[in-house]
């Protein structure tokens, strides 16, 4: 299977739309259409920091992966975080996910990215059996304080 990862163009916005609502089910949630508008829009953006991949086989998109590149204080150059990683449930265990983790490494060599990170649910088995492929987890702990 060959797999290609780029990064998202306009016309794959439909897609994307229909991956993203498949993520975001997958976590339970219904965002609001404007928060979806935003972030799509953000995605095509050249000047915003958020970047999607998304990964097409045979010239049909399976999966994406969202990320953030950001200042921080323990470098001087930016780091990379991986907000979202997705491939459609029927086209999984074929690589779609490590195809799009390895671009990922490969563009964090290739920009100069300190390091590139994410987090996942300590439960997520499946999303962990692939991630213990790449970098083992480490002990920090997420704490989030919302505004409602
Ligand atoms: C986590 C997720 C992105 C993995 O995507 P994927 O495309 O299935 O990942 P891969 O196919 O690369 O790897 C998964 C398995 O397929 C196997 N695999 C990899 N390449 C393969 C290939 N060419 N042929 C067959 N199997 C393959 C891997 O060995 C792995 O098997 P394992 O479970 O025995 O370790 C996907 O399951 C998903 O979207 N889950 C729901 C959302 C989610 O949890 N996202 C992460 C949130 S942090």
């Amino acid at each position: 299977m060959s797999c290609t990862i780029r990064a998202a163009l306009p016309s794959d916005e439909a897609t994307w739309r229909q991956l993203w609502r498949g993520y975001c089910d997958f976590y339970g949630t219904q965002l609001p259409e404007e928060v979806t508008n935003r972030t799509w829009k953000r995605i095509l953006d050249p000047d915003s920091q958020v970047m999607c991949v998304v990964a097409e086989v045979d010239g049909q998109v399976y999966g994406f992966a969202h990320c953030v590149v950001h200042e921080n204080t323990w470098e001087t150059q930016a780091v990379c975080y991986l907000e979202d990683l997705y491939v459609t449930p029927a086209a999984r265990g074929h690589g779609v996910g490590t195809a799009l983790l390895e671009w990922l490494r490969n563009a964090m060599r290739a920009e100069g990215w300190a390091r590139l990170y994410w987090m996942t649910k300590a439960d997520n088995a499946e999303a962990r059996r692939l991630y213990d492929r790449f970098t083992q987890a480490d002990d920090f702990v997420r704490y989030v304080v919302r505004l409602k």
